[in-house]
């Protein structure tokens, strides 16, 4: 976008300036800034010369695009009464204004900040980093920024950059020409050209081995690639959206990742809240998911016990809102109309002191309230033999004749109690199906 107007400014002051360009120049050096941690004299130096080149260069513009610029300038800085507005109006303001979400939920205060930052970086090219722990959501992120730009109807190419041997990276990345190395029996072209005119999205960027950080540097400043075996230079015009878990300032400054590239990727940065910072929307992302996972499993909306409700809303989610939305599934799919502590996965399930049993399908007495001891050993007891009826289930796909074979046990009796505790055998091979299924 140019904002200059070429007849009424001498070409002389406005050939190289342009208001995209000026941008991108302030967010570096607001970039560079914000993660310094500490700036020798040399930096303020250099920073203090790229400060004043940017000044030049606004003033090279004319009156009419400064009076523009200011213009939108405020129209960008939302008023501090906005900022302050109530979640659900931020999250409303930006439906009026045709947002799409791609359906990401929630209205925390910094989920929304994230949202608004990609309202407003869609629009142009510049590159953007998105961290957040594992699950917050940066692929769903990614995808947002490429709906709400000009690119949406152009490719959105997703790359892992933590699951590409070294040896391939480049071809991955860049393609490569017939007989380039063993095995190039064919032209191939790589991931940013198929997303030219469209969106790369770099996931794990952390990961990038530091002689495909120095590419993807070159990209960046030239935009333009060469498969590997090959001389000719190809312009992509791709857009940029890098994800990472990791802390990358802390990476460059251990020399484990670029610094320039660190620059040059985070122009503009958002950074997503874990599932601990936003405990006051787990209810609701609760029901949200239990509603999706019926929707997709074609079952009525699940039923949880009182203590699967205490347990899902005090859970601390190292997974964060995958590990939820994973659980909401797996409880679906498990359980018959009500699920239970015994449906979650062994692994995070609380140990079995505190767990009620569960006799065909309804909660009957919990361990800890046993009034003697036989009867707190026959509660124990059964909950192991449940659990390992489920467990037993799980790895053989929900076949009974193969879990009999396994156990060595006859199959009317392991019928039996499957029907005692209320497990169904077709559940699990649902299950199977349902995680085949997912992504
Ligand atoms: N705010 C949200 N609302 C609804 N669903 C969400 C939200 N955030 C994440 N999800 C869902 O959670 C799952 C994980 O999201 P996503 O893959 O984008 O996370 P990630 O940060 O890329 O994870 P990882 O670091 O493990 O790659 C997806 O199914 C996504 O749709
Ligand atoms: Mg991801």
């Amino acid at each position: 976008m140019k904002l200059y107007n070429q007849g009424a400014t001498p070409p002389s002051v406005t050939s190289a300036v342009s208001f995209a360009g000026l941008i991108e120049k302030i967010e570096i050096l607001r970039s560079t800034l914000r993660w310094a941690s500490r700036l020798d004299r040399p930096e303020i130096e250099k920073l203090l010369k790229q400060a004043t080149t940017l000044r030049d260069e606004v003033m090279g513009l004319s009156h009419k695009e400064r009076f523009v610029q200011a213009a939108s300038a405020t129209e960008a800085a939302p008023p501090q009464e906005e900022v302050e507005r109530m979640p659900r109006e931020r999250r409303q303001a930006l439906m009026e204004r045709s947002f799409i979400f791609e359906g990401t939920f929630g209205d925390n205060p910094k989920l929304l900040e994230a949202l608004e930052i990609a309202e407003k970086a869609a629009p142009t090219d510049l590159p953007v980093l998105i961290d957040g722990e594992s699950g917050t959501g940066k692929e769903l992120m990614a995808k947002v920024i490429h709906a709400n730009g000009a690119r949406t109807d152009k490719p959105f190419i997703s790359v892992n950059c933590g699951a590409i041997p070294d040896s391939l990276l480049e071809s991955e990345l860049f393609g490569h020409k017939k007989g380039a190395f063993t095995g190039a029996s064919n032209d191939r072209r790589g991931k940013f050209e198929s997303a030219h005119t469209g969106t790369i999205f770099l996931d794990e960027i952390g990961e990038l081995p530091l002689t495909g950080q120095v590419k993807l540097l070159r990209v960046l400043e030239a935009h333009e690639i060469q498969r590997v075996g090959s001389d000719e230079a190809i312009s992509v015009d791709t857009r940029i959206v890098a994800a990472t878990n990791k802390d990358l300032r802390s990476m460059s400054q251990a020399g484990t990742f670029r610094e320039d590239l660190f620059y040059r990727l985070s122009v503009i940065h958002v950074s997503l809240p874990s599932l601990r910072e936003r405990r006051d929307e787990i209810p609701l992302l609760v029901s949200y998911f239990s509603d999706e996972a019926a929707g997709m499993l074609k079952r009525l909306p699940l039923k949880l016990t009182p203590r699967l409700r205490d347990f899902l809303l005090h859970y601390d989610y190292p997974g964060n809102i995958r590990e939820l939305r994973n659980l909401m599934y797996r409880l679906s799919c498990l359980a018959g109309d009500t699920a239970d502590l015994a449906h979650l996965p062994q692994d995070i399930r609380p140990k079995p002191a505190t767990l009620a049993v569960v006799g065909s399908g309804t909660a009957t007495a919990d361990i800890t309230m046993a009034t003697s001891l036989s009867e707190a050993k026959r509660a124990a007891s059964d909950e192991a033999e449940r659990a390992f009826l489920e467990r037993g289930l799980q790895e053989v796909g929900g076949t009974v004749a193969e879990l009999a074979r396994r156990f060595d046990m006859n199959r009317s009796h392991l019928q039996m109690l499957l029907k005692k505790h209320g497990i169904h055998s077709k559940d699990f091979r649902a299950n199977r199906q349902a995680e085949g299924g997912k992504g």
